[in-house]
């Protein structure tokens, strides 16, 4: 480690979309993270279910995505005849990563993986939104106890910053209702709809783009953003919401007569994500609705997403920007491990409390 430089060795599990949208920044922008923020990242372990990689000595990123793009991981020097739970077990990293494809119902595998690098001291950076929807206060207590962070901004709107708006720089105010677009897919598939493509074709492209699921009947029937409507209102209101919590319609049910229908009436459909209080209770729903074409989530098209945030002393926050895509949200991992590093050190500037 050079004076004055942060060496965080990583350890990847899932190598799809996210995995290597992340690997993409780190083999065109590593150096710019060392030049402006001290900060030096090092891959030294990837699994997925089919593949596991691990190098102490580094594994380079470039040479990473052209392996698994080639099916030849199995060629590059750190091979391994390891599952994902092995390779956690062993490996020396600081930080997991964990973009595995999300299970929203069970939360699994990846909530396993994500209790195991914490109780090995590793800090833990997941784009996952099942262990987040359904075990946010259980993996933030088990992080705060092992004394290492748990960073899942990429777990809604991908990399566009919606949670740590909501939780760290709204902090202070009360947030009473989030509202918003917060899923690509769907959001892209009605946009290409109105423009006279038919559904099948649409959802093809989202896949092609990268934006929908591994399987994307969640996109579709809402599920996704059902997860992240129970993640906004657990991470942002302090609720204990589930997605089976969550009132749920996706846009299965849209045909492009119904499009049609609206854009003649200066309408748009849009899939929204509403969560409010309720009296002492919080409440959450997502259903597809006509929205006028003055109405402000109106404008927002393709895989763009938005979310208002109603908050006691500001009024409405809104934040647009994009939602899905392997960059985008490998981003989110990034902006994880810079805020990481900053705890880190500003921990290690705290005077010393008098006793
Ligand atoms: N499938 C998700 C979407 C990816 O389309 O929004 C980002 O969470």
């Amino acid at each position: 480690m050079t004076s004055g430089i942060s060496m965080y060795r990583l350890a990847l599990v899932g190598f799809g979309s996210v995995g290597r949208g992340f690997a993409e920044i780190l083999s065109l922008h590593r150096q710019r993270f060392v030049d402006r923020y001290g900060v030096d990242v090092q891959i030294v372990a990837a699994c997925t279910r089919r593949w596991c990689v691990y190098d102490p000595n580094g594994i380079d990123a470039a040479t990473l995505l052209r392996a698994a793009a080639s099916d030849a991981i199995g060629e590059l020097p750190g091979a391994r005849a390891w599952n994902t739970d092995q390779m956690i077990a062993q490996v020396d990293a600081d930080v997991l990563v964990e973009a595995s494809p999300t299970d929203m119902m069970t939360g699994e595998p990846a909530t396993t993986y994500i209790r195991a690098a914490i109780a090995r001291g590793m800090h833990v950076i997941t784009a996952n939104k099942g262990p987040i929807a359904l075990y946010f206060a259980e993996l933030r207590r088990l992080a705060e106890e092992r004394g290492v962070t748990l960073g899942f901004e990429a777990t809604v709107m991908s990399g566009t910053p919606a949670l740590r708006l909501g939780w760290s720089d709204l902090a202070g105010c009360d947030i009473q209702e989030v509202r918003g677009i917060v899923n690509g897919t769907t959001n892209f598939i009605l946009t290409r709809m109105e423009r006279g493509m038919d559904y099948a074709s649409a959802l093809a492209e989202a896949q092609r783009l990268g934006y929908a699921e591994t399987d994307p009947t969640g996109d579709v029937e809402g599920h996704d953003a059902a997860g992240k409507a129970a993640i906004l209102a657990n991470v942002l209101m302090d609720a204990r919401l589930t997605p089976a919590d969550v009132e749920c319609e996706g846009i299965t049910g849209i045909t492009r007569e119904m499009v049609a229908a609206a854009a003649a009436a200066g309408e748009r459909w849009k899939l929204i994500a509403r969560v409010w209080r309720d009296g002492p209770t919080v409440r959450a729903a997502v259903r597809p609705l006509r929205l006028m074409i003055a109405h402000p989530l109106s404008s927002v098209d393709g895989a763009t997403n938005a979310l208002a945030i109603t908050t006691d002393l500001l009024g409405d926050v809104t934040i647009i920007g994009p939602g899905a895509g392997g960059v985008a949200t490998g981003f989110a991992i990034l902006s994880d491990l810079l805020a990481l590093h900053r705890v880190r050190r500003t921990e290690n500037q705290e005077p010393r409390t008098e006793n």
